[in-house]
């Protein structure tokens, strides 16, 4: 649908109507060939905001897209947890031949039940916000504020909420609509939503479990350029 070597509208079809873990399985092994996959362009900021660490973590980390901007940056380990073993399987292939040292960590889990306490320097998430619901997302933010050391940072993309007549937020909010359609109609869920997480809203979430949270603009220019990154560092 998206390129020769992606998914068909069939498979995407029977992807979504299957629960978010089962869809992410089937989607693994074309995931590269998807938009859903994180283009490169929005993580290479992380290079010049990460600098160099010791370990880093990547929620939702998929097929580790940005586990392979984190390596060479990473002077011990990059650990990556995902629900989906089909995606952790694509990943352990793809990063075998990435740049860097450190050895990479893939482990199967559902990221609004971490147990790390002060292990990591960095805490990173991309493509995966819209998977968070809204009632989840302070578990979310207070996983990733346990898991960094006092002075490390959570860092993501998100975009702020786009204005009602835009085309942005109407085709959203139509994805949505159907979204709450298809999970009345057919269980279990698939978990994903648009604009759930947008910077106003991760604002909140970040400050109110302790963050201090600086926004930067490193996308102007690019076709990415209603993004911002945001950088949430837990207090030392
Ligand atoms: C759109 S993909 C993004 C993958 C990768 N981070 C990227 O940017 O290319 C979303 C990923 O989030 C994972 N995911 C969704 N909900 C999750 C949860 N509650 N716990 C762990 N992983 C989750 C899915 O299995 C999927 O691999």
């Amino acid at each position: 649908m998206f390129d020769e070597r992606g998914p068909t509208f069939t498979e995407l079809m029977r992807q979504a109507l299957s629960s978010t873990t089962k869809g992410y399985d089937m989607l693994a092994p074309k995931f590269e060939y998807t938009p859903f996959r994180t283009p490169d362009e929005v993580m290479e900021p992380l290079k010049e905001v990460v600098g160099s660490v010791d370990r880093a973590l990547d929620l939702c980390c998929g097929t580790g897209a940005a586990m392979a901007i984190l390596r060479p940056l990473c002077r011990e380990y990059v650990t990556g947890v995902d629900r989906s073993q089909g995606m952790l399987d694509e990943a352990s292939k793809l990063l075998q031949d990435v740049k860097g040292h450190a050895e990479i960590r893939l482990e199967q889990g559902n990221v609004l039940e971490l147990d790390y306490q002060e292990e990591f320097d960095v805490v990173v998430t991309f493509g995966a916000l819209g998977h968070i619901l809204p009632d989840d997302q302070d578990r979310f933010v207070k996983g990733a504020f346990e898991a960094l050391r006092p002075g490390g940072r959570f860092i993501f993309a998100t975009a702020p909420m786009p204005a009602m007549w835009t085309p942005r937020w109407w085709v959203s909010r139509t994805f949505n609509a159907a979204m709450h359609v298809r999970n009345a109609l057919i269980k279990p869920p698939f978990i994903m939503f648009y604009l759930i997480f947008t910077l106003e809203r991760a604002l909140e979430v970040l400050k109110r479990n302790g963050f201090d949270v600086e926004v930067l603009s490193p996308y102007e220019g690019t076709r990415f350029s209603v993004m911002r990154l945001v950088v949430a560092t837990r207090p030392s």
